[in-house]
């Protein structure tokens, strides 16, 4: 089995430390930092946009993991890319073009993400899978960290990964909201490629030490 990416959301950092807070990452066994960009209108929240991601460039040393919850993303595709992002993951629900879009983000050099909420079916990416390079299952409505994880996640995870199966496809599988070490080995043996998690690693006492326990739990 491919090892298991861990991918921490910076939403939960303290904003006040945010260079001391990706250095901890830079350090720790976590592989990608994972950033989430919300428009306000798309998701009820506002988080943080191009200025705050092209400092925390400077500081990151792993890739940058940027989930887009902005609606009409394509307007922001070059922008991202010229700030360094790595895997650029766009909402299924936000995009009227999705093919067009998938096509723009891999033309400027980003693996292509496509995340979908919690209402929208899997069997909606039968005819894109083979073009997505990672899948986004939220379980968590998005907007906020810290929310409960919903349960048909596993269902979910799985039906998505027999897809991606029977398309031969080589579509990373990333896990997004209320991901803990108590959800982490389940999800891995539904599918799950990438967990992200937020408020379960900064709000412990010890953030890098909680980034090793949930990579080991999800590689053992
Ligand atoms: C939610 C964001 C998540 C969030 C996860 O809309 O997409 O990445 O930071 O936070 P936790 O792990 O606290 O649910
Ligand atoms: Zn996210």
């Amino acid at each position: 089995m491919n090892k298991v990416r861990i991918a921490p959301s910076l939403l939960a950092a303290d904003f006040g430390n945010m260079q001391r807070d990706v250095e901890m990452v830079n350090s720790s066994k976590a592989d990608w930092h994972h950033l989430d960009v919300m428009d306000g209108v798309f998701v009820p929240n506002i988080s943080y946009g191009m200025p705050v991601i092209k400092s925390i460039a400077t500081h990151a040393t792993k890739p940058l993991d940027v989930h887009l919850m902005i609606i009409d993303p394509d307007r922001y595709i070059k922008t991202f890319a010229a700030l360094g992002a790595n895997i650029l993951t766009v909402h299924y629900e936000a995009c009227l073009h999705l093919n067009r879009t998938i096509q723009a983000i891999k033309a400027e050099g980003m693996m292509a993400g496509v995340a979908l909420n919690p209402h929208t079916n899997i069997n909606l990416l039968e005819d894109s899978i083979a073009d997505i390079d990672l899948v986004c299952v939220m379980s968590v409505n998005p907007g906020y960290g810290g929310q409960k994880f919903i349960e048909n996640t596993f269902a979910k995870v799985r039906s998505l990964k027999e897809l991606i199966n029977e398309k031969k496809a080589k579509t990373l599988i990333e896990i997004d909201g209320g991901v803990n070490a108590g959800n982490a080995k389940a999800l891995v043996e539904a599918g799950a490629d990438v967990l992200v998690a937020g408020s379960f690693v900064f709000n412990s006492k010890d953030p890098g030490g909680t980034i090793s326990h949930i990579a080991n739990i999800a590689n053992s």
